[in-house]
């Protein structure tokens, strides 16, 4: 199967140009101008971009959590992924007690198998750290292709400062990355405490029970233990301007720290939770949304470089009858997560490219490039001859308005719902083959499940 794109703008972190690319056997074989081969399938991308898919590091796919479970799985979760232009995602495989990494490991691959749309990966979840399997991690990393471990210092799988001493180290030694969900514990727990006794459980009370400085704080233990160990860190999900200050720090320190940022920690506030008819409980997710001071440094972040990748934190649960159900009287009850991987690319573009926040070349790097090298895919995240052709032809001029109903994500609402978009996937490919197209007023997915297969990534290499 040969696939011939012609006159699109060719993006990569760096620069665009007009270009074809040429794909044969599912790897892009030459870029050029005016390329002449003939192939099985040719796409005229003029006044279109061509750009790398997108690789989504962090996803909770099928996820138990909070007495429920997120209700994507490898299935609508990657058809939702291929229409949103994501071609990879890294899903957590989060160790249930008592297992080895690669038990748990084979346990979520058994869920993936046969199941995925496009190629996917996994962080193996570390909440049951046995001396077995801290040791296991050399072997996660080199036998197993999974080089970064996820660990989280709230709720109540979280791992000690010990342990994370611990894995940062062994890390080090084998060449891997810990990666981490910075919350201070103890100070939302004192929180929960103060508010349960003043009866103040509404749903605003979920932002104001994790704030700014339990992120901070987190964030600047984190950054010592690195220190400590001269090992290397990646904060997930990074929700703070506070944060993002402890993060310059270290990096100005010399300290290998890198962070990770989503779309609704730079689009959305905390406002959304004081919404009528608890639809604040849509946005509930940790750490929560903030205010627009810290949005606007997060963008700021991604400019200066020291928010080197865009992710979703993709975690659905259903508005009705789940976040509802389990949360009416508590928000402590309300299950933590929001969907997010197929309005990843799209927001980017329109509220990022369009809104002049980022330049083209730099949503390129954040949702792919930089992903790719993060993580270890070393045959994707860019446009390059020899890489997997995993490519969106992307109409940077299309019209969408975010409706749940044009999308695919097993879940009845998007927090990004109305918002006004220009620019959608014209033509989304994995491996050269075609998984999703552009159909008039919403992507449909064209692919098949089960076409996606494990990526065994890379030791990590600081830089
Ligand atoms: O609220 C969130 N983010 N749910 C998923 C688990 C996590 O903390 O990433
Ligand atoms: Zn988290
Ligand atoms: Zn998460």
């Amino acid at each position: 199967m040969s696939l011939l794109i012609k006159n699109g703008l060719i993006v990569t972190s760096t620069s665009s140009t007009i270009g074809d690319v040429y794909v044969e056997d599912g790897t892009i074989q030459a870029i050029g101008r005016s390329l002449a081969m003939a192939a099985d399938e040719t796409v005229d991308a003029a006044g279109k971009y061509i750009l790398p898919g997108a690789i989504d590091p962090h996803t909770h796919l099928a996820m138990p959590f909070m007495g429920t479970h997120s209700t994507d799985d490898y299935e609508t979760g990657t058809i939702a992924a291929a229409c949103g232009g994501v071609t990879s995602l890294i899903d957590f495989a989060m160790q249930f007690k008592g297992e080895s990494i690669k038990e748990c490991l084979v346990r979520k691959q058994g869920w993936a198998d046969g199941k995925v749309a496009i190629d996917y990966s996994q962080h193996p979840g570390i909440v049951d750290p046995t001396p077995e399997v801290i040791a296991e991690v050399e072997n996660a990393i080199h036998e197993y292709g999974t080089p970064s471990f996820k660990v989280f210092m709230v709720y109540d799988f979280r791992v000690d400062d010990a342990t994370m001493i611990k894995m940062l180290e062994e890390t080090k030694k084998h060449g891997g990355l810990v990666q981490v969900h910075a919350e201070n514990a103890y100070v939302i727990q004192h929180l929960n405490e103060v508010f349960e006794k003043e009866g103040r459980l509404d749903i605003y009370h979920h932002a104001l029970s994790r704030p700014n400085l339990a992120e901070e704080e987190a964030i600047f233990r984190a950054c010592k233990m690195v220190e400590l160990t001269g090992s290397s860190l990646y904060v997930v999900h990074l929700s703070t301007m506070e944060g993002l200050r402890q993060i310059q720090a270290a990096r100005m320190k010399g300290l290998n720290v890198y962070a990770e940022t989503c779309p609704q920690y730079l689009l959305l506030t905390d406002d959304t939770y004081k919404k009528p008819d608890f639809e604040g409980a849509k946005y509930v997710m940790s750490p929560p949304l903030r205010t627009v001071e810290s949005n606007e440094a997060l963008w700021d972040g991604i400019n200066s470089g020291d928010v080197m990748t865009l992710a979703t934190d993709h975690c659905p649960f259903f508005f009705n009858g789940i976040k509802d159900k389990f949360g009416k009287d508590d928000y402590r009850k309300i299950p933590n997560g929001a969907p997010g991987i197929e309005t990843l690319m799209p927001l980017m573009h329109s509220e990022g490219v369009k809104k002049g926040r980022i330049s083209l070349e730099k949503m390129v790097d954040v949702l792919s490039t930089a992903t790719a090298r993060m993580f270890g895919m070393d045959n994707k995240g860019s446009i390059t001859v020899g890489k997997d052709a995993d490519i969106v032809v992307f109409n940077p001029d299309q019209e969408f308005t975010v409706s749940i109903d044009k999308l695919h994500m097993n879940v009845d609402y998007t927090p990004f719902e109305g918002y006004e978009l220009t620019g959608m996937p014209y033509k989304v490919y994995s491996r050269g083959k075609l998984v999703a197209q552009w159909a008039g007023d919403k992507v449909e997915f064209t692919g098949e499940p089960g076409w996606g297969r494990f990526v065994k990534r890379s030791p990590f290499k600081p830089f």
